[in-house]
């Protein structure tokens, strides 16, 4: 019995420290060509080829390394009855909410004219509306219930919109195509909490960033893939748009050439909104294999069909 870490482009090396530090007892390979095919019962992946799954005839387990999935469900072999299992972390969902937290005030205070002033010693003040704020959050998952919750305790006035339309406490749910027509009319701020799904690749588009009222502002901690970038660009030089702020790019690491690093009013960061620590995300996948052991199914499921 053993277990196969194939995480890059995240190392590896960190997750097999943890799981050792953690007294894990059977061998931990971090290359297929390391392992004997047929012990392994367990692998801990990131993304996946195709064509690795079907060289483990025991495997028992497929774990995530991370909260999204989409790089993991590219492989076209995994077999419909393997359990998948995904990280869903508090600590990450916080941090996640902070950053979006950060971007919206520091985008409704004016942070970044107040800088400007600064260099040029001017004491000029402006008035920030005082009116509540609407927010909407595109995704009510783990990571989108806890952005909801943190705006929502600033006094913004938090929608979300999920799928299949569940209720979320102190959160106004819409649901379905007809639910996010109606909603973007009236926030002020559209957060993407997504996962990235063959429904929701490209669905932050022209036509939802150009529904909201002039002058929002849109955050994107989800994926790249959930924008079309250039529709993007161009609402922000349009100022229909008041600004932006995306920790993902469709590109990553975003080319020097890309037109976003110089879109007006965007602010960019190279996916650092939520980050793990390895031993968290062992800690869940030893907790899936207690779980496999026992016959139970995975604590965080992962359904191929739907995508996430
Ligand atoms: N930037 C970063 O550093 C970073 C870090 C971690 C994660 N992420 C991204 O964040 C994503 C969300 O993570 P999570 O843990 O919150 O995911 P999750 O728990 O699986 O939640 C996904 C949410 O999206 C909704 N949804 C899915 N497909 C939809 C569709 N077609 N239309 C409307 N709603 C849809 C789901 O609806 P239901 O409630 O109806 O199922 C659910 O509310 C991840 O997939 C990952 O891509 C980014």
């Amino acid at each position: 019995m053993a277990v196969l870490i194939l995480s890059k482009p995240i190392s590896p090396d960190a997750f097999a420290q943890a799981l050792r530090e953690r007294g894990f007892r059977h061998p931990i390979h971090t290359a297929i060509a390391d392992a004997d095919p047929a012990q392994v019962r367990w692998l801990m992946a990131w993304r996946l080829k195709s064509g690795v799954v079907s060289r483990l005839p025991n495997l028992e387990l497929l774990m995530c390394c991370a909260a999204g999935v989409e790089k993991l469900l590219e492989a076209d072999d995994l077999p419909p009855e393997l359990p998948i299992a995904r990280v869903v972390d508090d600590v990450q969902a916080l941090g996640m909410a902070q950053y979006v937290v950060h971007a919206v005030l520091d985008h409704l205070r004016l942070a970044a004219t107040y800088r400007a002033q600064q260099a040029q010693r001017d004491w000029t003040r402006h008035s920030v509306p005082t009116a509540e704020r609407t927010v909407l959050v595109m995704g009510m998952g783990a990571i989108g219930r806890r952005i909801a919750k943190a705006l929502a305790d600033l006094g913004f006035d938090v929608s979300g919109w999920s799928r299949s339309g569940q209720q979320v406490p102190g959160v106004r749910i819409h649901g379905g195509a007809d639910g996010l027509r109606q909603a973007l009319p009236r926030s002020q701020v559209l957060v993407c909490a997504l996962p990235l799904t063959a429904e929701t690749r490209g669905i932050v588009d022209r036509g939802v960033l150009s529904a909201l009222p002039r002058g929002a502002f849109f955050v994107n901690i989800a994926r790249g893939g959930h924008v079309v970038e250039s529709d993007l660009v161009e609402l922000l030089r349009s100022g229909h748009l008041g600004g932006a702020a995306i920790d993902v790019q469709q590109r990553e690491p975003l080319p020097a050439d890309d037109p976003l690093w110089t879109a007006p009013n965007l602010t960019l960061t190279p996916h650092v909104a939520g980050q793990l620590a390895p031993g968290a995300v062992v800690d869940q996948f030893l907790l899936e294999v207690a779980r496999r052991e026992a016959g139970l199914p995975p604590m965080n499921p992962v359904d191929p069909r739907r995508g996430y």
